[in-house]
C-alpha cells in the first residue's frame, strides 16, 4: 500500500517535471494524501505545450491576449470538479476559465497564468455527440452538454419526433450552450420566448467549491439563477435542459426598408406586441445602415442582391438620410402550407406597416438555412481574410423611451461619419419575457420594452481598432451625458466600480453568490469582476 502510494507520488512528480511552467505553482503534497490517484488523473489531462496554451490565449475579439499556464482537457464533469479541487488545495489557488469556443470579444474566457478548460473535450470523439445531447421521451426538452455548439443541438433535435428545436436562437450557432447561457442568449425569437436563459429548465453545474450540483427553479434555485447570465462566475455549466418546440420546415424571410427611425421602431414595436394567436412574425430583428455603409461599404451581403443594394443606396440619397433602417422578420411555416396561404399571411402583416413602399425584400428558405445564415457569412468573411481580425463589439440594451434620442445622438451624431465595418443590429424585446431572478442585467424597468443595439464592427485596416474603440467610448459617454440608462450586454468593465454600476441592485446578490459558490474567486477571471483571492500573477508567463 505504502509502496503503491510512493509509486504514484513518483509518477506524479515525474509527470510534473515535464510541466515546465506549472510545476513550481502546484503543491502536490497537499492533494496527495487523500486522493493521490485522483490528482494523478487530473494532472494527466493538463497540457502546457506551446500549441495548447497559445490556442487558449486569445479569442474572437483579438483585442486582449493572455497566456494560461496550462490547458485542461476534461472527459467528464467529474474531471472539472477534480481540477477545481486541486486548485483549492493549493496555498495559492490557480484560476480556472471554461472556454466554450472563445467567441468572446474581450478575453472573458482567458485565464492569465491559470488554467483554461477546453470544454470541447467533454464531447469526446464518438458519434451521436458522445451522448451529450438527449431528447426527452415526451419530446418537451433536450439535455445538452454545456460544451455543445447550438448548431449541433439543432441537428440532433431535428432528427427527433418529426423535427424538434429549441425556441430561441442567437444569430450565430457556432457558440456553445454554456457560453451563451452564461450571458443570456438573445435573438429574433426573444421578443416572444425571452432570451435563451428564460427557456432553461435545469442545469448541472460544477461550482467553484468543486461541488457538482443539479439546479432548477425548485432545487438549488439560487445557483440556478446565478449561473444563468452569470458570466462564468459561480460554476461551470456541464449540462442544460432546454425547452423544445416543433420545428417548422420553412421560413419566409423578409426585410422592410425605412428612411426614418420613428416608423422603423413603431413597426417593430407593433409586431413584438403581437402574441402567438395574432398574425405576426416568429422572429423580429432589424439593422441600421449608415449612409457610408451603403455608399462605400459594398460588402457582400448574404441577403441583398447587388441591384437591391443599389435601390437601398438610392433611397438613402433621395431621402438625404444619414442612415436607413431595415426591419427583418421571419414567418415559420410547414410543407403542407400552400404558397398562397403564406403569401396571404405576409400580406396581412404588411398592410399594417409603414415601410417605404416598394421596399420589401422577400426570401424563402429552409428553417436550417435561416438559422445558420451567419454561418454562411462566416465562410465568406473567412475567405476574404476578414474573420480573424479585431472585433471591438459593443452591445447595449437601450430603454424604449429613449431609443429615438439614442438614434439621433449615436447614428446621426457620434457615428455619423463612421466608416463601414460591420453590421449594426437594433431590435426590441418584451421585458416580461425576462426573468429578473437571473444574473443578466436589463435597463431599469419603467419601460416594458427595451432595444438590443449591437455595434458589431471589425477592425480591418491599420488604425481601425483605436478609432472604433474611441467611437465606442464616445457612444457610452453620450448615453451617460444624456442620462440614457443603457446596460451593456456581453459586458466589459475595467473596474469593480464599473461592475457595481452595471449590476445595480443585483450587485449585492452577485457578491453573496460569489462568496457562496466561488469563495476563492477562481472562476472565469477574464471577466475582471472579482480579483482572484490570491492571483499567482508573478508566476505567469
Ligand atoms: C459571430 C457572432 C455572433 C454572435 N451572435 C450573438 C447573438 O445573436 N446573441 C447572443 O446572445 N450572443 C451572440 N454572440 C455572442 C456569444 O453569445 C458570446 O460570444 C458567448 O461568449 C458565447 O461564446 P462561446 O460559447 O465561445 O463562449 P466563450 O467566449 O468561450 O465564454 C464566454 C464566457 O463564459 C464562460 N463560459 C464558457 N463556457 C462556460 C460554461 N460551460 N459554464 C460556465 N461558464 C462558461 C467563459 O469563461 C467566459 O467567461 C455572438 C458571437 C459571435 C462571435
Ligand atoms: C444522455 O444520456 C446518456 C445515457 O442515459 C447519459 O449517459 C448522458 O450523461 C446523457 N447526456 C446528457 C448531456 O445529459
Ligand atoms: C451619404 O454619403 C454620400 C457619399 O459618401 C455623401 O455624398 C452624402 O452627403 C451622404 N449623405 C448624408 C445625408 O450624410
Amino acid at each position: 500500500m505504502a509502496q503503491a502510494r510512493f509509486a504514484t507520488f513518483l509518477a506524479v512528480t515525474s509527470f510534473l517535471c515535464t510541466i515546465t511552467h506549472f510545476q513550481h505553482m502546484l503543491v502536490i503534497a497537499n492533494a496527495l494524501p487523500n486522493d493521490d490517484l485522483f490528482a494523478l488523473d487530473v494532472l494527466s489531462k493538463l497540457r502546457t505545450d506551446h500549441d495548447s496554451t497559445m490556442e487558449a490565449s486569445s479569442d474572437f475579439g483579438h483585442i486582449v491576449q493572455a497566456i494560461p499556464n496550462a490547458v485542461f482537457y476534461p472527459t467528464s464533469p467529474t474531471d472539472i470538479a477534480g481540477l477545481i479541487k486541486l486548485s483549492l488545495s493549493q496555498p495559492r489557488p490557480f484560476t480556472v476559465a471554461p472556454r466554450g469556443r472563445g467567441h468572446s470579444a474581450r478575453g472573458q474566457a482567458l485565464a492569465p497564468g491559470g488554467v483554461v478548460v477546453d470544454m470541447r473535450s467533454l464531447a469526446g470523439r464518438g458519434g451521436d455527440h458522445g451522448h451529450r445531447v438527449n431528447v426527452s421521451s415526451d419530446e418537451s426538452w433536450v439535455d445538452a452538454g454545456g460544451e455543445q455548439l447550438w448548431i449541433d443541438v439543432l441537428r440532433a433535435t431535428l432528427e427527433r419526433g418529426g423535427g424538434l428545436a429549441p425556441r430561441v436562437w442567437t444569430d450565430y450557432l457556432r457558440i456553445t450552450v454554456g457560453g451563451t447561457l452564461s450571458n443570456g442568449g438573445i435573438g429574433g425569437q426573444a421578443f416572444r420566448h425571452g432570451p435563451q436563459i428564460s427557456n432553461v429548465l435545469e442545469l448541472d453545474v460544477v461550482a467553484g467549491t468543486g461541488e457538482m450540483l443539479t439546479c432548477s427553479p425548485d432545487k438549488n434555485a439560487d445557483l440556478f439563477f446565478a449561473a444563468l447570465g452569470g458570466l462564468g462566475q459561480f460554476g461551470v455549466i456541464t449540462r442544460a435542459r432546454i425547452a423544445l418546440e416543433r420545428a417548422p420546415k420553412r421560413v419566409r424571410w423578409v426585410r422592410f426598408a425605412y428612411s426614418d427611425a420613428r416608423s422603423f421602431t413603431r413597426d417593430q414595436e407593433l409586431l413584438i406586441s403581437r402574441r402567438d394567436s395574432e398574425p405576426g412574425f416568429d422572429y423580429i430583428e432589424g439593422q441600421v445602415q449608415l449612409n457610408r455603409t451603403l455608399t462605400e461599404g459594398r460588402r457582400s451581403s448574404s441577403f441583398f442582391s447587388a441591384s437591391e443594394l443599389d435601390r437601398l443606396t438610392n433611397l438613402a440619397v433621395e431621402t438625404r438620410s444619414s442612415a436607413i433602417y431595415f426591419m427583418e422578420g421571419a414567418m415559420y411555416y410547414d410543407d403542407d402550407d400552400t404558397a398562397a396561404f403564406v403569401d396571404q399571411r405576409l400580406a396581412m402583416i404588411s398592410e399594417d406597416l409603414s415601410f417605404v413602399p416598394g421596399h420589401a425584400f422577400v426570401r424563402d428558405v429552409s428553417y436550417v438555412e435561416f438559422l445558420d445564415r451567419v454561418g454562411r457569412d462566416e465562410q465568406k468573411l473567412r475567405s476574404a481574410g476578414v474573420w480573424d481580425v479585431p472585433h471591438p463589439w459593443l452591445n447595449l440594451f437601450v430603454p424604449r423611451s429613449r431609443v429615438l434620442h439614442f438614434d439621433a445622438g449615436v447614428f446621426k451624431g457620434v457615428l455619423k461619419d463612421a466608416r463601414p465595418v460591420g453590421p449594426i443590429l437594433m431590435y426590441p424585446m418584451n421585458r416580461d419575457a425576462w426573468d429578473d431572478r437571473t444574473t443578466t442585467v436589463t435597463p431599469p424597468d419603467d419601460d416594458d420594452v427595451f432595444y438590443a443595439v449591437g455595434l458589431l464592427r471589425s477592425a480591418v485596416a491599420a488604425g481601425d481598432l483605436e478609432r472604433l474603440e474611441r467611437e465606442n467610448a464616445a457612444v457610452l459617454e453620450f448615453c451617460d451625458r444624456a442620462g440614457i440608462a443603457c446596460k451593456q450586454y456581453l459586458p466589459h468593465h475595467d473596474s469593480q466600480d464599473g461592475w457595481k454600476r452595471h449590476f445595480g441592485e443585483k450587485w449585492g446578490r452577485v457578491e453573496a453568490m460569489k462568496r457562496k459558490y466561488d469563495p476563492r474567486a477562481i472562476l472565469s477571471p477574464g471577466q475582471g469582476i472579482f480579483p482572484a483571492a490570491a492571483a499567482a500573477s508573478h508566476d505567469s508567463v
